[in-house]
């Protein structure tokens, strides 16, 4: 595999990064871009929110110049809203939009929103529509369940031959259920029923956090690229690993102890950068989780992350941290 073209948009690779609350924002996308992360999507927007020009929607759609190319995710019910607030992305500079039909949380469910709209192909039919017709030149996507409720895979189907009739120009297919969680695991058998329904490209996303799982992916499902969440928590490496794994080529070294605390550290600054000084503290508790995940003394780490009074100091746990692990400053 030697890229990807989703319409207008020619991306070098086949590996994509997942859009994730809370977890996906600028100091995120910018430490997995410096080590190889090609396409990657912001923190997904409602579109009631956006076009209510809330301060906090707007802070999510953070950006700068390294941070390219990049997606916009839209959640929302209402075609012309919807289309609303596409216009507003675009103008924004962002590279792709995609319409989110995979969320599950209870109150974007009650709203007929997310994963919850596959079971009203009307209803996405005319959000497609709309949201195109607003668009002038980006392209659009959609990421999209197996279904809501349904285990078959028709209703991503049925979705995705809507997709693909009003221009979509490529899909996410998540191998679950909007009812299932991440105990089942994903059924890349759904992603493969989608491939075999349409001619634009399928992205298979789902419990990828090896290059053997994205092959396996691949294998099963005659995906054209891969997208990858939770696995890139903490492992920014993982995208470039993959894209070696599709290309037939030689696997990158494993990171190191002294990557990771460079990592880690990087993380750290531009949350202070890009996030200012108190939500660093809130985000690095978690982000300082997911880089030493599985390392003797991480919990510790944790406990003292939690309970360190600044930035500096938390900069000072992780360094003394490594330090304990790898036996150097
Ligand atoms: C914390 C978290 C937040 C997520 N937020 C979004 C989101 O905003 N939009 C979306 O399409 N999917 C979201 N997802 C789903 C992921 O993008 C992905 O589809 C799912 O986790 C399966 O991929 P994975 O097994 O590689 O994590 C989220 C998942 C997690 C764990």
């Amino acid at each position: 595999m030697r890229g990807l073209a989703l319409g207008s948009l020619k991306l070098p690779s086949n590996v994509l990064q997942s859009p994730m609350a809370d977890c996906t924002d600028l100091p995120f996308r910018l430490v997995a871009r410096q080590r190889g992360l090609a396409m990657a999507c912001a923190e997904m927007i409602s579109a009631n929110s956006l076009v209510r020009v809330s301060r906090k929607t707007l802070d999510m759609l953070k950006t700068s110049a390294e941070d390219r190319p990049l997606a916009a995710q839209l959640l929302g019910h209402d075609p012309a809203v919807m289309a609303r607030a596409a216009t507003i992305l675009e103008d924004q500079g962002f590279d792709l939009l995609d319409i989110n039909l995979g969320c599950s949380v209870p109150k974007v469910v009650k709203n007929c929103e997310g994963s919850a709209l596959l079971e009203e192909p009307l209803k996405v039919g005319r959000i497609f529509a709309a949201v195109k017709k607003a668009l002038r030149k980006i392209p659009l996507t959609a990421k999209l369940r197996k279904g809501f409720k349904d285990e078959s895979g028709d209703e991503a189907v049925a979705v995705a031959k809507l997709a693909q009739a009003e221009g979509l120009v490529g899909l996410v297919v998540h191998g679950r259920t909007g009812k299932q969680n991440y105990s089942v695991p994903a059924d890349h058998k759904a992603v493969a029923k989608v491939k075999e329904a349409v001619s634009i490209p399928v992205i298979g996303n789902g419990d990828i956090f090896t290059a053997e799982d994205a092959l396996r992916m691949v294998q099963e499902s005659s995906c054209d690229g891969v997208m990858v969440g939770r696995g890139g928590l903490g492992n920014p490496w993982l995208y470039k690993e993959i894209e070696a794994a599709l290309q037939g080529a030689q696997a990158p070294p494993p990171p190191s102890a002294r990557d990771k605390r460079d990592a880690l550290l990087q993380h750290l600054d531009y949350e202070v950068l890009h996030l200012g000084e108190r939500q660093a503290m809130l985000n690095m508790r978690r982000i300082g989780a997911w880089y030493t995940a599985g390392l003797t003394h991480a919990k510790q780490l944790r406990v003292e992350l939690c309970g360190a009074p600044d930035t500096a100091a938390m900069r000072e746990l992780i360094e003394a941290f490594f330090c304990r692990l790898c036996g150097h400053p």
